[in-house]
């Protein structure tokens, strides 16, 4: 039976019924509920026009809130939570929130496409209680906001501008009870249009579901299925939510292992690999997508996704990671690169889903690093992404995990490279074998990000970045091989 959509907005519970499954929260806002503050810029999570607050209450009681791009979101994941826009900012006497004072005063916005959506993630930022934030704190909340005329400067200066203003307060603990009314103990389903919306709670009650709908689309955090929706203008059938079901979520570390449930979205998945690999996996954690596509995205989904040009899969192969299969059926547990059998072909049977990645701790005997080449810092996709991982006995490479995207139709080991440094020294020369064998490892496509002979002289040059950071006599800082660093 058809439940309401139901969600916090504006000081009241919004009740939903008749929307399409994959009407997005910003075709809602401005067409239907006429919040027209909210813009719509590329429709595809690049611009951050589109920029506005979810308010999700967690097992723990706390409310998160988190930046999103509303244009790639879909609005029954809405269900439960509270949705904050441009309109919510002013305060209640009518004046201005210290975010919006401080974009007047520091000259923050020209022609005001993009403006709403910087004020969401900088009022995101001050809620969360970064009111006098870094500039590394200010950059990397406005990692998924483009502006095309006023410029950054005044927009920074305006972020660090904001704390000096006089305090406003935001009430957590009101939200929060709103919020905890919203909450339901079993699957919603929601219908219209003949098609369904179902987010179970727990693992059994998506495992029958799935069982039941193998061919439903399984939905995480849209930010490759929104854009099915906006860009290819596909019918998902009938869709099956991950996002309630609290299970996912869950990131726990035993037996060397840190087990990452598949719903763990990409900031929090990053946030605990960076604290266990912080010299290797802290910058792959900033320079992917932005903070409000890893704030939706999930770790479970990029997998799952299997993207050839993806920036999670390369490091996790080379670091020897599992992926756990749930399903009616019970667990299945594969290394994470027989997943992947061709072009956007998995080992994935009728009924099964990723429920979560075993990515192994950090060893000492271990050199791990990976890169991600693209033609932006932020928010943009790789045309190579390389991860290297030797395993050292003494002076000798034992075992190694060498592991690309962008050079193969999935993300794929180098067999032939890693086959050239087992049993070696790690030294020039074998560097260099094992470079001329990157060449028999991969054929790379020309495509608009790069050429073919582009992305094989990355790859060899990777290898060798690899090396001068991780070579036994005299190893380089990643600063001094990085002249952009
Ligand atoms: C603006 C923008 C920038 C991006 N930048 C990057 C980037 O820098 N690097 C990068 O790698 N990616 C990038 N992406 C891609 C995207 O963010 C990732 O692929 C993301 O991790 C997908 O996760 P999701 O939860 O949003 O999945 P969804 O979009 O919900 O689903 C993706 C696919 O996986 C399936 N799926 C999801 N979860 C499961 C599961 N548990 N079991 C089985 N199937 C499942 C879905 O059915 C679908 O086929 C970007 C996307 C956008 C929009
Ligand atoms: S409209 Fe560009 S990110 Fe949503
Ligand atoms: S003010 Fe015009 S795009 Fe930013």
């Amino acid at each position: 039976m058809s439940e309401p959509i139901r969600f916090y907005h504006q000081g009241a519970v919004r009740e939903l019924r008749g929307a399409a499954p994959t009407r997005t929260v910003l075709q809602h806002l401005r067409e239907d509920l006429h919040c027209t503050g909210t813009k719509e810029g590329c429709a595809e999570g690049d611009c951050g026009a589109c920029t506005v607050v979810l308010g999700e209450l967690h097992a723990d009681g706390q409310v998160a809130l988190k930046t999103v791009n509303a244009c790639i979101a879909l609005v029954p994941t809405l269900d439960g939570k509270a949705l904050f826009t441009v309109e919510d900012v002013q305060q209640a006497d009518g004046s201005l929130h210290p975010v919006q004072q401080a974009m007047v005063e520091c000259h923050g916005s020209q022609c005001g496409f993009c403006t709403p959506g910087f004020v969401m993630s900088l009022w995101a930022m001050y809620v969360n209680g970064a009111e006098n934030p870094t500039r590394a704190e200010i950059d990397a909340a406005l990692s998924g906001n483009l502006c095309r005329c006023t410029g950054y400067r005044p927009i920074i200066a305006a972020a660090a501008r904001m704390g000096q203003l006089p305090h406003a307060g935001f009430d957590r603990v009101r939200l929060a009870q709103a919020l905890g009314a919203l909450q339901r103990g079993a699957t919603f389903t929601y219908e219209a249009g003949g098609q369904c919306f179902h987010a179970p709670r727990t693992l059994d009650e998506l495992s029958a579901l799935r069982a039941a709908k193998p061919a439903a689309t399984l939905l995480a955090g849209a930010t490759d299925v929104g854009l099915w929706v906006t860009k290819q203008f596909r019918a998902l059938g009938d869709i099956i939510y991950l996002g309630r079901v609290e299970a996912l979520k869950q990131i726990t570390e035993s037996g060397g292992m840190l087990d990452i449930g598949a719903g763990a979205t990409l900031e929090e998945a990053y946030r605990a690999l960076s604290e266990r690999y912080p010299a290797q996996l802290t910058q792959m954690w900033q320079r992917f997508a932005s903070l409000p596509v890893r704030n939706a995205g999930t770790l479970g989904g990029n997998v799952a996704n299997g993207s050839p040009i993806g920036d999670s899969m390369p490091w996790l192969i080379a670091l020897g990671a599992q992926v756990v299969l749930g399903g009616a059926a019970g667990q299945r547990v594969l290394a994470l690169e027989d997943l992947y059998l061709g072009y956007q072909r998995k080992d994935l049977r009728p009924g099964e889903f990723v429920q979560a990645l075993r990515v192994p701790l950090p060893r000492a005997q271990v050199r791990f690093r990976t890169y991600k080449l693209a033609k932006r810092f932020d928010q943009d996709i790789s045309a190579v992404c390389a991860a290297f991982a030797l395993t050292f006995d003494g002076d000798l490479i034992a075992g190694a995990r060498i592991a690309f995207g962008g050079m193969a139709a999935t993300p794929k080991r180098a067999g032939q490279a890693e086959a050239a440094l087992r049993g070696q020294p790690w030294s020039e020369a074998v560097l260099h074998a094992a470079m001329a064998a990157l060449a028999r490892d991969y054929a790379p496509l020309s495509d608009m990000r790069a050429s073919s002979a582009y992305r094989m002289q990355a790859a060899q040059n990777l290898l060798r970045r690899f090396w001068l950071e991780t070579r036994l006599d005299a190893p380089l800082a990643a600063s001094a091989v990085n002249a952009f660093a």
